[in-house]
This record gives C-alpha cells, structure tokens and sequence, in this order.
C-alpha cells in the first residue's frame, strides 16, 4: 500500500481538481492548523477587493459540501466582512474523526472556482502550534505580544509570524521595522516563542498566524484607536471650572466693593459739603464757601447752555458779599469768613 504525508495528498486533491478543470488556485501553499479537540477555530479568507460581492464559500473535501457565506450552524459559520475583504469560517466542537481534512476557501466567478486559500485541519489532543489567545487587542502606538507554543517535534522548524492579507512573514531572530511599526520574536528553544510587536498603527490589525514549519494557528489582532487622553481632558475641565468660578467670585468681590465704597461716599457727602453751601433760588445762584487762608484759590465757573446765541441778552453778575455769620451757617470751627473770592463772571 503507497501511503503518501499530508502534503502529498494535498497537492494530488489540487491535482484532482485541477485536473478536471474547475480549479485556480492561486495561493499554492500548504498550511496545516493544529486545533485542540473539542475546541473551535476562526479561519480568515481574504479576497480581492474587487470580489467584494460574489458569492464566496467554504469547501469540505470531507463531504464535499459548500457553505456560502453569512451562513450559521450550530458547529459551523461562514461570515462575509466585504469591508475587510474577507469572509471568515467558524468551526466548533472539533473533533478529529469528523473534521480532519482539506477545506478550501473558494468563490464561483463566470463558472469558474477560484480558490483563495487552502488548508489541512488537524484536531489533536495537543495541537503541534498553539496560541493562548485567538484574538488580542492593543492601543494605537503602543504594543502587543502573542506567545505560540509549539511541540517538541517543531522544536528545530522554522517559527515564523506572518500576515494572511500579504502573506508577509517575520521570522525568528530577525527585526523587521516597518514603518513604526516593529516585529521582534524569540524563542526560548525549548516549547514557546514570543511575538513583540510595538508601535502599533491602525494598520496593523487583521489576521495573523504563527507557525513552526507547516503548522500555524491564527491571531486575529485588534488595534484600538488612540483616544486623547482622558484624564488631562477631566483635568482641564476642572481648571476651566475653578477659573470661571475664581473670576466669577473676584467680579462679586470687586462689585461689592464698590458698592460699599459708594454707600460709604454717599454717607459722608453732606459732612464734605459743609465746607460749600450752594443755594439756587430763582436765577440768583449764592455761592457760600468757607475756607481758611491756606486753603487752595476756589475757581467757580459759569456755564452759559448756549454762548453763540446772538439774541441773548443775559447779565451776569457776582455779587460778593461778606456774609453775616449766622447760627444756621455757622463757619467749622477755626475757619473764618475769607473776604478775598476770586469771582471770574464772563461769557465764553
Ligand atoms: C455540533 O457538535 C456537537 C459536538 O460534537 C454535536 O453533538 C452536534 O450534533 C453538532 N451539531 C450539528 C448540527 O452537527
Ligand atoms: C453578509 O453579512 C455582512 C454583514 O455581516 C454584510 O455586510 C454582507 O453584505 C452580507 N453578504 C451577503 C451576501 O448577504
Ligand atoms: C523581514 O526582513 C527579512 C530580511 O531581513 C525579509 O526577508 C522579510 O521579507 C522581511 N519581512 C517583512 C514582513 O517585511
Ligand atoms: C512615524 O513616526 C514619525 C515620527 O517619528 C511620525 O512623523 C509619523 O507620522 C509616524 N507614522 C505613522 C504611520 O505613525
């Protein structure tokens, strides 16, 4: 009996289809996903965008079924993400006797079947590569890091990390820097390697897998916009707050300090305006000031509403007169009546 590896087999079910003229296969390489029995598995299928609304499927060569897209079963889903370009397959409840096998992930365009990505599953007890978690997630310009783990037997294989959407791959021992963006792996050499990527762009998220020679697992990567940062924001706001309120507060202060100052000024005015007495009767305006010899000259000026009037016919006159001391204005005590008053009567 001729007994031929996975890989063989593989390429004579290529064969196969290619020989009866229905295939176009264009990606070519082989992949076997160790998955853990009674586990479960996301698979990505990547397309050209320009596929973006053909009908798109999963095929089992076990039971030679086709699942189309946005279809969901208990133990097996198949959804389109057009914005992604890319339509994923679930499997869960895997189990060896029913799932091992080759799966295509494939498209109809004008009859013809084009399959954009292979693979063999093998669900073990103890998958050969394995990944902690399926899916993380990390910040826009921070990092991320996956650990895989492989079996003794892919202790001296190839460990790569690589992107299912370019098939670009980072491998062991290497830096690549792309961009900002960095990719650095190590190995402990015994049962895990671990992937660093830092300085993570938007860019960065999508499908990922890490592999030692033919086995992988894939990653989905997640990375989360950077938001501006929040407690700064919170912060400022409270210096915005205490600002508004400070000056709210100094306004208050200075309005009742005006408000005092007026209210005290008001209070004293009669007291100030013992030292001129103004007394209107009439026409006749009587000027009575009190003051003392050192005291500044006092200037009183009369306003005429309308000086250019040429039918006026107004007389000014002062009158200065010493003024008998009276009880009712009495002078303040140790000032006298000054007899010398300046008194400037003159239209202007
Ligand atoms: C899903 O998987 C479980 C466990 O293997 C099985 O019992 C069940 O019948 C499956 N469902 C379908 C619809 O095949
Ligand atoms: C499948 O579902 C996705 C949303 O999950 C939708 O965008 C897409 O148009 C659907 N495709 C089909 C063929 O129904
Ligand atoms: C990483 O660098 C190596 C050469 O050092 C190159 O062969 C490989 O393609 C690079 N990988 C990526 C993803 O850029
Ligand atoms: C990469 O870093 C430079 C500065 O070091 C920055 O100007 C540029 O915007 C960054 N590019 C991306 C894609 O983050």
């Amino acid at each position: 009996m001729v007994t031929y590896d996975k890989t063989e087999i593989f390429y004579i079910s290529i064969g196969f289809w290619l020989f009866l003229g229905v295939i176009c296969y264009s990606s070519g390489s082989y992949n076997i996903l160790t998955v853990k029995t009674g586990g479960s598995v996301t698979i990505p299928c990547y397309y050209d965008r320009k596929y973006k609304h053909q009908k798109k499927y999963w095929h089992s060569e076990i039971d030679m079924s086709n699942t189309y897209t946005n279809t969901t079963e208990e133990n097996l889903s198949v959804i389109d993400h057009p914005d992604q370009s890319l339509f994923t397959v679930t499997i869960r409840n895997l189990q060896s006797t029913k799932h091992d096998g080759h799966y295509y992930c494939a498209m109809k365009i004008e009859g013809k079947t084009i399959v954009t990505y292979g693979l063999y599953l093998q669900v073990q007890s103890e998958p050969d590569v394995s990944v902690v978690s399926s899916s993380v997630s990390g910040h826009e310009g921070g990092d991320i890091s996956v650990q895989c783990f492989y079996s003794s037997g892919y202790k001296d294989k190839l460990k790569q990390w690589c992107r299912y959407k370019d098939k670009s791959c980072y491998t062991v021992g290497r830096i690549n820097t792309s961009q900002n963006s960095s990719v650095q792996i190590s190995d402990d050499g015994r049962r895990s390697f671990t992937v660093l990527m830092t300085g993570l762009r938007l860019t960065d998220s999508g499908w990922y897998y890490c592999s030692a020679g033919e086995a992988l697992n894939p990653v989905h990567f997640t990375v989360i916009k950077a938001e501006p940062d929040k407690e700064k924001d919170a912060n400022n706001e409270l210096l915005t707050v205490w600002l508004l309120v400070s000056a709210v507060l100094l306004l208050l202060l200075i309005l009742i300090s005006v408000l005092i100052l007026f209210t005290w000024r008001w209070r004293r005015r009669p007291e100030q305006d013992k030292q001129q007495i103004r007394e209107i009767k009439g026409c006749r305006t009587t000027d009575m000031i009190y003051s003392k010899p050192e005291d500044p000259p006092i200037y009183s000026t009369i306003n005429d509403e309308n000086p250019n009037d040429a039918n006026r016919d107004i007389i000014y006159y002062s009158t200065i007169d010493d003024v008998p001391v009276s009880e009712a204005v009495k002078p303040p005590a140790g000032g006298a009546i000054y007899s010398i008053i300046y008194s400037t009567v003159a239209p202007h």
